[in-house]
This record gives structure tokens, C-alpha cells and sequence, in this order.
């Protein structure tokens, strides 16, 4: 089993921690190591061969650095000239896996997600490893507990091995079609981990997104290397429909499998989900990390990097401070944030 780590996303809505030169995945948000760190040791103990890495040109250092505090062996970094979502992100990481005539079981992992119960996952991860062998594109399955639009939906079908049938599944549903799923009770989210053969996922594209494979096999046909890079064709690549796994190949692959995963799982989309997740919480629910006062403070989520925070009499707020950015918002609207940086960047 051949671990291939998405790491090309900007994670917008972590502003202003979160920036384009250093998206949350770089970042020490859920413990002391950065959460690719952490998305690289969460393999320990798996018979995981040494992992793939695929991200953004300009953050190449970074990953590299990163990788190199692990000490541990790592696959190489496929680098893209641009980011053009993640199903393209996967084709390129999959014909690199196959180049030497072989063809491993790819699982494929967001470099950005928090989870509790590392065996609970390694188990789910060895079910979907003999099914992804059987020829199933695997997705592991999360019981939600609110109607979320960020996520995908899986309706599960008839046993198959350790796991179920994908009967249908839908990308980022509105907010109706998400609680009408929530409250049916036959809806898994989506965690965005996937298992299948390399071979497996390159057929679905070839019928489902054949441009989208065509221009990823030429771009990668003349891939260097130097140092841990991987560089592909640039302008080869730039042509590449954008589009992700779930929409190009989840929706419409008669394939899909799925393996639910009860392993306190959480893809720490948003501070509310960093409030929501954290371990320690003061007597008023509230998570504070670095310096602040609270009064009157309840079920709040305060970081302070450089200054002293105070807040007085507000509840369900978050506030994050860093040196050049002060961010104030409801917990329930952070969801709005990618506005801000998007504001932000047609100012630029
Ligand atoms: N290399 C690379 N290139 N990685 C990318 C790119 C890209 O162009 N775009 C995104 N990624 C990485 C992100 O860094 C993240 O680790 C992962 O791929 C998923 O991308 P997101 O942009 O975070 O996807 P999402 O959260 O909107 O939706 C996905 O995850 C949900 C669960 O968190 C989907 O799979 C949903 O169905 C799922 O529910
Ligand atoms: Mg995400």
C-alpha cells in the first residue's frame, strides 16, 4: 500500500492563520507537529510503503523541510505548476506509482485532517486495503452528527467484504438535500481518504474525465528529477480541467465502496471545527491558546499569538490574533471567512 498525501489545498477559511504561503496543513494547529507531521505519523504501524507527496510548487521548501524533521523515508514530492483540484492531484500521483510496471494500492490521504484513534483507523485502513485489491474504489464513511454542505454524502448499499456498497453519493448537497440525508439516517459523510489500485482509479478517469487523464499523462511522460522533486510539464499541465475526486470519478463510478470509520475523525475545515475538537476546554467551555482575559466569556475559541487578548461578555465568539491580522467572528458564520481572503485578494 502506497500512501499519496493531497497537500496542494490553500485552506481559506483558517484565515488569518492560514495564509497562501503557508496554508493549514503546514501549520501546528492540532498538536506539537504540523498537520502533514502528523498525517505522515498517523502511518506508523501500517504496512504503508514509503508515502507520496503532492503539492504546490511554491510550497516545494516547506514540504521538504517538513518531511526532513520526520526522518523518515518518504516516496519524493510531486510538485504542480499549478493547482488544478485534486482528481488531476491523484491521476498525476497514480501514473507516477505505476511508471516501473507496478501497481499499488494508493491511499490517498488530505494532509490536513485530524484523528483521535490511530488504531481505529489503521484498522478501517486494512478493510479498504482488500477491497481497493478486489478492484473497489474505497472511501471511508463518518456517521454525521449535523447537515453540513462542506461535505460529501455516501448512501451505503449491500455488504460487500468488511464494507458496503457506495449506492450513491453526492457531492457538497445544498442545505435541504444535506438535512433531508441527515435525518433519513442512510447518509455516511464522505472523509475524503480514499483506497483503490492505481490501475482502478486510472480506468474510472479514462471513462469518466478522459481529457482531464490525457492531459495528465503527457504532462508527467517527461517528469525530472532533482533533489526530492518531481517536476512535471508546466505548460502541459496548465490546460487541465480543475475538478476534484468526488465530482469527476465518486459521483459517477459504479465502483465505490465503502468502509465506515469511527475513529474521531475531523478535517479541522474551520476554527469552529478547532473548538469543536479540542481536548481541553476551561470550566465556561472555552479554548484558549496563548494569552487572554475572558470575562463573562462562554463556548469561545480565542488564539493569540503575539498580543494579549481580552474579551468581556460575549458568547460563541472567535477571535484570532496574529502578528499583522486581528480576525473577530461568530461561531456560527466562520464558514464566511473565505469571503475575507478573497476580499482580500482582489485587493492585492
Ligand atoms: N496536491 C493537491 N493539489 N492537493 C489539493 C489540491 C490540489 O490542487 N486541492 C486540494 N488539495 C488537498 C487539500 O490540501 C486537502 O488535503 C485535500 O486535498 C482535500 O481538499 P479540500 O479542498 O480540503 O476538499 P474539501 O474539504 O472541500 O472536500 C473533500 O473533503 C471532505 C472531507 O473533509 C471532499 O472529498 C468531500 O467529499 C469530503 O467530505
Ligand atoms: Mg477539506
Amino acid at each position: 500500500m502506497k500512501p499519496v498525501v493531497l497537500a496542494g489545498g490553500s485552506g481559506s477559511r483558517l484565515w488569518p492563520k492560514s495564509r497562501a504561503a503557508l496554508p493549514k496543513q503546514f501549520l501546528a494547529l492540532t498538536s506539537d507537529k504540523t498537520m502533514l507531521q502528523d498525517t505522515l505519523a498517523r502511518l506508523d504501524g501500517t504496512e504503508a510503503a514509503q508515502p507520496i507527496v503532492i503539492c504546490n510548487d511554491a510550497h516545494r521548501f516547506l514540504v521538504a523541510e517538513q518531511l526532513r524533521q520526520m526522518q523518515g523515508d518518504h516516496g519524493g514530492i510531486i510538485l504542480e505548476p499549478v493547482g488544478r483540484n485534486t482528481a488531476p492531484a491523484i491521476a498525476l500521483a497514480a501514473l507516477h506509482a505505476t511508471k516501473s510496471n507496478e501497481d499499488p494500492v494508493l491511499l490517498i490521504l488530505a494532509a490536513d485532517h485530524l484523528i483521535k484513534n490511530q488504531t481505529a483507523f489503521h484498522k478501517a485502513v486494512a478493510e479498504a486495503n482488500a477491497l481497493a485489491l478486489e478492484g473497489h474504489l474505497v472511501t471511508f464513511g463518518i456517521v454525521p452528527d449535523q447537515p453540513h454542505t462542506g461535505y460529501g454524502y455516501i448512501k451505503s448499499g449491500a455488504v460487500v467484504g468488511n464494507g458496503l456498497k457506495v449506492e450513491q453519493f453526492v457531492e457538497k448537497p445544498d442545505m435541504a438535500t444535506a438535512e433531508s440525508y441527515v435525518a433519513s439516517g442512510n447518509y455516511f459523510w464522505n472523509s475524503g481518504m480514499f483506497m483503490f489500485k492505481a490501475s482502478v482509479y486510472l480506468a474510472e478517469l479514462k471513462k469518466h474525465a478522459p481529457e482531464m487523464l490525457a492531459i495528465c499523462e503527457k504532462a508527467i511522460e517527461s517528469e525530472s528529477k532533482d533533489l526530492d522533486f518531481i517536476r512535471i510539464d508546466p505548460e502541459i499541465f496548465a490546460t487541465c480541467p480543475d475538478d476534484s475526486i468526488d465530482y469527476a470519478v465518486m459521483e459517477k463510478t459504479e465502483h465505490a465502496a465503502m468502509i465506515p470509520l469511527d475513529a474521531g475523525w475531523s478535517d479541522v475545515g474551520s476554527w469552529s471545527s478547532l473548538w469543536e475538537t479540542a481536548d481541553e476546554k476551561d470550566a465556561n467551555g472555552n479554548v484558549v491558546v496563548g494569552d487572554a482575559i475572558l470575562e463573562g466569556v462562554n463556548n469561545s475559541y480565542i488564539n493569540a499569538e503575539e498580543r494579549l487578548i481580552s474579551v468581556v461578555g460575549l458568547d460563541d465568539v472567535v477571535v484570532v490574533e496574529t502578528k499583522d491580522a486581528v480576525m473577530v467572528a461568530h461561531k456560527d458564520k466562520v464558514q464566511d471567512i473565505k469571503n475575507v481572503v478573497n476580499k482580500l485578494k482582489a485587493e492585492q
